[in-house]
């Protein structure tokens, strides 16, 4: 059993900043937990609380049950990976990988036991007698690894460690992390700024900005229900995109003005979305959300039956990308660049007008004060 709970944990600096402000969660055995957010939230500050290299100002940490806050790093069981992978570049791979083991004074025999099976694991039994400066990146980062999982820790913390690996490396190493996972069993706690890497390894990501939380969910929830404008501009890639718009009443029915009333173009919002909209909004100005998935053309917004539910916003196409499997077609609206996701059969051209329909079930409607998604309940996201 090894779980961390972090309780209302703070990092101040200088007496007067706070790094991490009020940080809750609680990780459970063998989950694997992702902290995104932009630069300088609070991730690694975290992260360096949770592995005992930076002191906790205010709070509790516990991991086994165990209150935690001025252990050792070393007698909190933990294994850190960070994104430099620290390798003693004279010795070799064989060396790196016993070396924890080493000081441990671990029987010889045993120890080469161990790291055989560990260099079995991560396809790095060929490389054992070379030295870091005679490997590729990606055979660096599973050398670390590798000494990391030797150890058997309780749990891993990993800052970022794919950062310095080219694309197609990373991708690969993200599936080869996704299965060790699943083998070794351990919980995670990793560090990343990659949208994929947070929505395809992680059981559970937690959102940060400014030090603060912002919604603490899998992968799947955020995404589809983000707590507020910030998280559902942060995830997601292209991002969402965010209109201003008047909430108004016609005829029973909730409609939203992007723009406003005098460019009467409508979406309808029907159904208990309607209501809540109407409820708290009615005459104001509120934030229109959709993801650049849920806008489609005429046809088919016919073929799915929301074409009557929303007025087609006609746009000028100011950037085209061709990706294969799909097209991204970016317009200007309110000020800002929008995208859609259409299917690469879809011919339309740069400078050239299309007219587009939102998905009417995937708006999200945001507070224009709190921020906050009108649809988001934390009670169904459990
Ligand atoms: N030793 C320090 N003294 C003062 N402020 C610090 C110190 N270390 C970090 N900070 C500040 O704390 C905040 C959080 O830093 P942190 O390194 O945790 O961010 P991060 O989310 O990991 O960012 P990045 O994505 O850039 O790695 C930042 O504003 C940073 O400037
Ligand atoms: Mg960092």
């Amino acid at each position: 059993m090894s779980g961390i709970a972090l309780k209302n944990v703070c990092k101040m600096y200088d007496g007067a900043h706070y790094a991490v402000k009020d940080f809750n969660l609680e990780i459970q055995d063998k989950e694997f937990v992702i902290f995104v957010g932009p630069s300088g939230c609070g991730k690694s500050t975290t992260l360096r609380m949770i592995a005992g290299l930076e002191e906790i100002s205010d709070g509790e940490l516990w991991i086994d049950g165990e209150l935690c806050n001025y252990y050792e790093p070393g007698e909190r069981g933990l294994s850190m990976v960070f994104q430099n992978y620290a390798l003693y570049p004279n010795m070799t791979v064989y060396g790196n990988l016993a070396y924890a083991l080493k000081i441990r004074k671990i029987p010889k025999k045993e120890i080469d036991e161990k790291v055989h099976k560990v260099a079995k694991t991560l396809e790095i039994e060929h490389l054992l007698d070379r030295r870091p400066a005679a490997l590729s990146g990606g055979q660096k980062q599973r050398v670390a690894i590798g000494s990391a999982i030797i150890r058997k820790p309780k749990a891993f913390l990993m800052d970022e460690p794919l950062s310095n690996l080219d694309a197609k490396l990373r991708a690969q190493m993200r599936i080869e992390l996704a299965k060790l996972h699943k083998e070794l069993e351990t919980t995670v706690v990793y560090v990343t700024h990659d949208q994929t890497e947070a929505m395809t390894l992680g059981s559970r990501i937690v959102v940060m900005k400014d030090g603060v939380v912002q919604q603490a969910d899998t992968p799947q929830n955020v995404y589809n229900s983000p707590s507020n404008l910030f998280v559902a501009g942060f995830i997601g890639s292209p991002s969402m995109n965010f209109l201003e718009a008047w909430v108004s009443v016609e005829d029973g029915r909730t409609v939203l003005y992007p723009g406003g009333s005098e460019l009467g173009k409508k979406v309808y919002l029907d159904g208990e979305r309607g209501e809540l909209v109407r409820q708290k909004e009615n005459g104001k100005k509120v934030i229109l959300g959709i993801r650049p998935e849920d806008i489609y053309e005429y046809e088919e917004a016919v073929e799915k039956g929301f074409a009557q539910n929303c007025q087609g916003l006609e746009e000028t196409v100011v950037t085209r990308e061709m990706l294969g499997a799909e097209v991204i077609l970016y317009y200007e609206s309110q000020e800002r660049t929008h995208a859609v996701r259409l299917s690469p059969e879809n011919q339309t051209q740069t400078g050239e007008k299309i007219t587009l329909y939102f998905d009417t079930e995937k708006i999200h409607v945001f507070d224009m004060e709190t921020e906050e998604n009108l649809f988001y309940r934390e009670d169904v996201q459990a």
